[in-house]
């Protein structure tokens, strides 16, 4: 089925926040990222700006609005804040990737429509998620410009200096929404995009001793695209995904995981950066890691150094490590992971010890208990 849609992975993900310049310099220092591509009064557009990052196969563009006429990027920042408005797939043939899905159930957001400029075309068309996001279905094979109509090389210089990060791709996309509207949007992405659930978490499966979740993992069968999707669970007090929905106003894109083929030089990199992570596990994690016995490649006296978790699955494992929410709000953050010897799962073994670190940090924002 995913064949059927004729889809070959992530393109990019985009960003409206409250000043894209600010979080270019961000993306620039902390994610190491290249700006590459700009879109604002200069290129012709009055009423927005955009700042095109990439890195290897990353690709993010951060957009504000600068005249109060542009609605559609001034009311998503007013009520949900900074984050991830859509998130694109590119697909062999737009016009059917979008008939497709719409015949299976999607929700419409923008008809299928070409972008042209002197450097050739791009299509795109997109359709609803969440409360306020879109999925775009996005082609550019007939296009030779910097990024897509509308675009222009950078205007701006960023001269910051920055530790190289090493980032690579973007690994999954993961929503968090509502009581009882989980299995919904399982089912909303599958039937959509021809995805399958591959993983999930029950009632007891992931929970602390005052909070809980759950959680379904969907993927296309070749796995370049994953979303998991995770709902609040009744606990004694509020669980991080009310949190969310609470300060996001809504529900939304939680997280984006970025890969790395080497997490210890990537982690090293982005905290000299400045870039904040979740508090480390306690020294008792680390000890229990060597008593577990691994085969793990990497030493764990470093993990331990840098606070990164590791998992294991099979013959292979992963290692992750989360970022703390990176704008004001409680809300978004990225995670950093390096799958190792055919890993395929999400760190399920490290859900406690990271739920844990995600509550002590809900009590210093007033945000644990149930109000
Ligand atoms: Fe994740």
């Amino acid at each position: 089925m995913s064949n059927e849609m004729g889809i070959r992975g992530y393109n990019y993900v985009e960003f409206y926040t409250g000043s894209a310049k600010m979080w270019a310099y961000w993306f620039a220092k902390a994610l190491s990222l290249k700006q590459t591509a700009y879109l604002g009064p200069e290129t012709g557009v009055k009423d927005k700006v955009s700042y095109y990052f990439t890195k290897n196969n990353i690709k993010f563009i951060v957009t504000s609005a600068i005249r109060p006429t542009n609605y559609e990027v001034k009311s998503f920042v007013e009520k949900h804040g900074d984050g991830v408005k859509r998130w694109a797939l590119e697909v062999d043939n737009v016009k059917h990737a979008y008939e497709t899905a719409i015949k299976n159930g999607a929700i419409p957001s923008r008809m299928p429509k070409k972008y042209e400029d002197e450097f050739g075309f791009v299509e795109e068309a997109a359709i609803k998620l969440y409360d306020d996001a879109e999925i775009v279905f996005m082609n550019k094979d007939n296009y030779k410009g910097v990024f897509k109509p509308g675009f222009r090389e950078p205007i701006m210089k960023i001269n910051i200096e920055t530790e190289d990060t090493g980032l690579m791709q973007v690994d999954h996309i993961v929503g968090n929404v509502r009581e009882n509207e989980m299995d919904m949007w399982a089912t909303y992405l599958n039937k959509s995009l021809g995805l399958e659930t591959f993983l999930e978490f029950g009632p007891g499966d992931i929970s602390t001793k005052y909070s809980a979740l759950l959680s379904k993992v969907v993927r296309s069968k070749d796995k370049k695209v994953r979303n998991p999707i995770n709902e609040p669970y009744e606990g004694v007090k509020k669980s991080q995904i009310e949190e969310y929905i609470d300060e996001y106003l809504g529900s939304g894109i939680q997280h984006v995981a970025i890969t790395t083929d080497d997490i210890l030089k990537t982690i090293a990199a982005m905290r000299k950066n400045g870039l904040e992570f979740l508090t480390n596990p306690p020294d008792t994690y680390y000890e229990m890691l060597k008593e577990k016995g691994w085969n793990i490649t990497e030493s764990i006296d470093e993990l331990k150094r840098l606070g990164i978790l590791c998992d294991l699955e099979g013959e292979g494992y992963l290692l992750q490590l989360f970022t703390k929410p990176v704008s004001d709000r409680p809300t978004f953050f990225f995670e950093i992971i390096q799958r190792c010897k055919g890993s395929e799962g999400f760190g399920q073994g490290n859900f406690q010890a990271l739920f844990e670190s995600i509550e002590r940090d809900q009590v210093l924002r007033g945000n644990f208990d149930k109000n």
